[in-house]
This record gives structure tokens, C-alpha cells and sequence, in this order.
């Protein structure tokens, strides 16, 4: 059997990372062993935001490369679906897998089916039931074409269902993402979070926070991160999460922000980049490697962020997430469903209660049901059963 596999942006590869693996571990032992293709869109193309990554999470080179870079979105989707189609064309493979809601997500699904490729999708069902979001336009799609739809928890198994998706097209295998964390977190462990902070500033000249090594030896430090066009690229919204991280967090706080660099090129954009720079305690960071990310969430007091990768990594390690948006595709990280996220969009209002909330009632870790780190051995048995 041959499975062609898509990644494309950052937060794909710690997707697809334990499924290669799983790949390679079923195949020492089997028979008949499964060709394996990886297929990088290119979409991110910085070492920051790839390569790293893939040397981390011990990802093999991809074997194509279609080096599509940065373009609206019609332009990302569709210069993939041209490249990807030559892939399939040539390749044959029997099956396609996606994963996560990017556009090289949806654009590799809708090319596999117009080819008459069967296609899974690695977290399936997911709604944020928010049509402004190129990621909910992207599920949406997947999930309507995909053959096999592995969900990662119960909530997106309804969603399906509701959809009018049949029973045998949806397996219940839990979260991928935890796989990874579960894999690499003793490394995470041994790293030392003052040396990461110092090895990663965003600016060479940076004046670091007096108390920088108390707040990071005492987890008495907050952790941030942030890229949705919802929240950077709309001047209002970014300007009422600066001023509150800025004139509360960072004032009582260290304050640890990677910057995605989306963020970077807005900030500038608006003239807010100044202001931001001068910051007392606000300490500006490269995007950081998974490791490095991984430590810091480990011991932070707080995270705000709009990803959803962290809020389910929040989740399982317990840190109270702020999440900077109105609507979640990941309900089950919310605290209504026992995990550690609230919703808090771009009001200072609610920033302010939760943080003082989050800030009291320290961390807690949940697990939701099946984000045990055994996720990618019953996606590729989904994948295995349902070729039968
Ligand atoms: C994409 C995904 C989003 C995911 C996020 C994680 C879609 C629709 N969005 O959003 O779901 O949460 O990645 O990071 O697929 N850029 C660089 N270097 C890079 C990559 C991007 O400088 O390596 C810059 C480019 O100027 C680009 C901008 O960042 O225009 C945005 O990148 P893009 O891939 O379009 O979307 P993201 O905001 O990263």
C-alpha cells in the first residue's frame, strides 16, 4: 500500500511526526510493508517555522517539496492543488493523508478526490461554527470530501454525525498532538527556560526584565502567543490585547511572547512596533523550536494565546489558558468541559477576570478521553482496516 502524507504549516508537523513513526514501527515487523511519501506544501518556509521542527520531532526530509510560500489564500490553495495534482498523478498512491485545518489541508483533499484518491483526515470534526475563519472554511471542506475521518475526541464524533456523515466513515482515535507531547516531553523537561529565553531573543539589544530569573526559577511567569488575522490584522483588536497585556500582565510580570511573524509585519504596519519593543518585562522571542515551547508552557502561570495546538497542550499539562477568541473548534480544552481554557476574545473585561482567576487557581492538568499519546497506531489501523 502506498500513503502519500501533507504537511504544510507549522503546526502539521507535530501532527504527522508520531504517524510517520508509527509507520516505520509497523513496517519493521510487517510482511508487506507500506511505501511512505511526505509531501511539504512549502506553506511555511522558514527554518523557524519548519526545518526546526522536522529536525526535533525526528521527521524524515520531506520527499517532495512544493515550495508554495506565502500568497492570499486562493493563491496558497490553489498554486498547491496545481503542484499536488503532478504528485498524485505520478505517485498513484492508494491512500492521501491530511491533516489539522491549513490550507494545504484542504487544497491536498480536494486534489486526492478529483483524482479518485482515498483520503483520511487527521483531526476530523472539529466547528467553530465561525465562517470568518479560513481554518472552519478548510475543515468544512476536508471533512465533506474525506473518505476516513479520525476525530479526536467525542464532541467532533457529533459534529460529524450531525453532518450526516455515516458511522463508517468516523473513528474515534484521539489526539495526535498529545502523542507528541507524551514523546518528547522528558526532553522538554531537562531544558533550562532561563538559557531558552536568553538564546532566542527577537532582538539583539533587548533589555531583559530585573526579576527575569525569579519569575522563570518560581513559574511566576506569563507565557503569550498570537498570529489570527481576527487578532492582528485588525488594528482595534490588536490594540485592546496590547494594551491589556501591556499595562496588566507585563506590569506585575514577565511576560514571554514568540512572535509569529505575522504578528511582527502588523505590529509594524499599524506603528503599534515601538511601543511594543519598549515594554518593561515584555521579552520579544523568535518563534521557538517545539522543545523549547513545550518547557516554557510546562512551569508558566498563564498562558494567553489564539492557537488551538496550545490550548490542547495546556490542557494536558495543565496550565490555565487564556484563549484570545470568541468561538473554539476544541471545546472539550474549555473548563466547562473539564479542561484549562477560557474563552476570553479580544475584551479587556474578560481578560481581567480570568486572569486573576487563572492566577489563583494554578495549574491543573486534564486529559480528555483517549489523548493518552496512542493516538497514531489506531489512526494507522483505521487506515490499514478501512483499505480492506
Ligand atoms: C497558518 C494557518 C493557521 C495556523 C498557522 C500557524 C492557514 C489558513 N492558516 O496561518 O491555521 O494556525 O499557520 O502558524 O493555513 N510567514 C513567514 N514565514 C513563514 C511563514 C509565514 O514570514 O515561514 C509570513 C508570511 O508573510 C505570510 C504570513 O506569515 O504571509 C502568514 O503566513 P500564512 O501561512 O499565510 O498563514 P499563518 O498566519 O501562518
Amino acid at each position: 500500500m502506498k500513503i502519500v502524507s501533507v504537511v504544510g504549516a507549522r503546526p502539521n508537523f507535530m501532527k504527522i511526526a508520531p504517524f510517520i513513526h508509527a509507520i516505520e514501527s509497523y513496517n519493521k515487523s510487517a510482511q508487506e510493508k507500506l511505501e511512505h511519501i511526505l509531501v511539504h506544501t512549502g506553506q511555511h518556509y522558514d527554518d523557524k517555522m519548519s526545518r526546526v521542527f522536522f529536525q526535533a520531532l525526528n521527521i524524515p526530509e520531506a520527499d517532495v517539496n512544493l515550495g508554495i510560500g506565502s500568497g492570499s489564500h486562493a493563491e496558497q490553495v490553489g498554486q498547491t492543488m496545481i503542484a499536488f495534482e503532478k504528485v498524485i498523478q505520478q505517485e498513484r498512491p492508494d491512500w492521501v493523508v491530511v491533516v489539522g485545518d491549513v490550507n494545504a489541508t484542504c487544497a491536498c483533499s480536494i486534489t486526492a478526490k478529483k483524482e479518485n484518491v482515498r483520503c483520511a483526515h487527521i483531526e476530523a470534526g472539529l466547528r467553530s461554527r465561525d465562517m470568518a475563519m479560513p481554518e472552519e472554511v478548510n475543515r468544512l471542506v476536508t471533512d465533506r470530501l474525506s473518505d476516513l475521518l479520525l476525530a479526536p475526541d467525542r464532541l467532533s464524533v457529533d459534529n460529524l454525525r450531525q453532518e450526516g456523515v455515516p458511522d463508517s466513515q468516523i473513528k474515534f482515535v484521539g489526539n495526535v498532538m498529545i502523542d507528541t507531547l507524551e514523546a518528547q516531553r522528558e526532553k522538554a523537561a531537562c531544558l533550562d527556560p532561563e538559557t531558552i529565553v536568553k538564546n532566542n531573543l527577537l532582538l539583539d539589544n533587548a533589555e531583559l526584565p530585573d526579576a527575569l530569573s525569579r519569575d522563570l526559577e518560581q513559574g511566576r511567569y506569563a507565557l503569550m502567543t498570537m498570529h489570527r488575522p481576527s487578532n492582528v490584522d485588525v488594528l482595534e483588536s490588536l490594540q485592546g490585547i496590547l494594551d491589556f497585556l501591556l499595562t496588566e500582565v507585563a506590569e506585575e510580570r514577565t511576560l514571554l511572547w514568540p512572535v509569529h511573524p505575522r504578528a511582527v509585519q502588523r505590529m509594524q504596519e499599524f506603528g503599534l512596533w515601538d511601543r511594543v519593543v519598549e515594554s518593561r518585562n515584555l521579552v520579544l522571542l523568535d518563534p521557538l523550536g517545539y522543545h523549547d515551547l513545550l518547557r516554557l508552557n510546562m512551569t508558566a502561570c498563564v498562558m494567553l494565546t489564539d492557537s488551538g495546538g496550545l490550548q490542547e497542550e495546556c490542557c494536558v499539562l495543565g496550565t490555565p489558558c487564556l484563549t484570545m477568541r470568541w468561538n473554539t473548534e476544541r471545546p472539550v480544552t474549555l473548563k466547562e468541559h473539564g479542561g484549562a481554557s477560557i474563552l476570553v476574545g479580544n475584551d479587556i473585561q474578560r481578560m481581567r477576570s480570568a486572569y486573576a482567576d487563572a492566577l489563583r487557581d494554578g495549574r491543573r492538568a486534564e486529559r480528555p478521553e483517549l489523548w493518552d499519546g496512542h493516538a497514531a497506531p489506531r489512526i494507522l489501523q483505521a487506515i490499514l482496516t478501512a483499505a480492506h
